[in-house]
């Protein structure tokens, strides 16, 4: 694998990667991205509490399918690494995990090291790759993984920067097309529906720096588990997703957390 040129990592214009590691207090971000940010939080202070409620559901629902047996994970706009990463998590449960990250954005490449340090037993590997192009991605990941036993397809905090013209519902069925009985669809997903008239601020402010926020609502989230049995408790806000497998995150009940987590098992 190679690094990306400098060139291609776009500091003119916000990223969400980016602007992600900033709300998680990371230092992978660039002028530009602390910016938006900072308009974010001027909507809403509890912007940086919602990037640590989605990535406690990671730490949880990876958790539980580690535990229900899952070995084999696809792991969908990876982000910027952040420890604990997804396949620590796994690994500590299951040291054989296999995990294949994978992003559209240069700047996690850059970091992609950092998710390739796991067990001996396991593997992990990065792919630079588009959600748009499953087919690439289909591809990549069989290279590691075994698609004829179950794989654990994780798009969390992602689909919301792909609207629907660019066909989000048929993107997550395609994926899952190629996936066995048995595997998993785990997903967050940001909301408008509690807060609408914040979120089409923030949708706009984002959409006039180039980001894509495609916010949906209960329906259309719910709509991406069609034809998947939905694991309890079902559909929630991500830190009401099993509780008890990790901390709360300090702040997360002072306030509605717009978004929804759910895990769904293709039967
Ligand atoms: C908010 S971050 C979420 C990171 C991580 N999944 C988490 O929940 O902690 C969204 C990630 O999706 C990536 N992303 C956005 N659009 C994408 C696309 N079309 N294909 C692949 N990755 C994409 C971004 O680069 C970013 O790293």
């Amino acid at each position: 694998m190679t690094g990306p040129h400098p060139a291609e990592i776009d500091t003119s214009t916000p990223h969400p990667a980016r602007m992600y590691d900033w709300y998680l207090g990371g230092k992978d971000n660039y002028p530009v991205d602390e910016s938006m940010g900072r308009q974010m939080l001027a909507l809403d202070p509890r912007v940086p509490v919602m990037a640590r409620v989605n990535r406690a559901f990671m730490h949880r629902s990876v958790t539980w399918l580690a535990q229900h047996g899952v070995r084999q994970f696809l792991d969908v706009g990876t982000g910027i690494p952040t420890e604990p990463n997804l396949h620590q998590i796994a690994q500590r449960i299951v040291p054989d995990a296999r995990v294949v990250y994978c992003d559209n954005d240069p700047i996690v490449l850059a970091h992609a090291e950092a998710l390739l340090r796991g067990t001996d037993e396991g593997v992990t590997q990065y792919l630079q790759a588009d959600v748009r192009d499953p087919d690439a991605i289909v591809e990549g990941a069989r290279e590691v993984l075994d698609l004829d036993r179950p794989v654990a397809l994780s798009l969390i905090a992602l689909l919301h920067f792909v609207p629907d013209e660019d066909g989000a519902h048929e993107l997550v069925s395609r994926l899952l097309s190629e996936l066995p009985s048995g595997s998993y669809l785990v997903m967050t997903h940001a909301t408008a529906d509690f807060t609408p008239e914040e979120s089409e601020v923030a949708a706009g402010k984002l959409r006039a720096a180039g980001v894509t926020l495609a916010l949906r609502s209960r329906e259309e989230f719910t709509r991406f588990f069609d034809g998947l049995e939905l694991v309890e408790p079902g559909v929630r806000v991500p830190h009401q997703w099993h509780p008890e497998l990790g901390d709360p995150v300090p702040g997360q009940d002072d306030g509605v957390i717009p978004g929804y987590g759910a895990v769904g098992r293709k039967p």
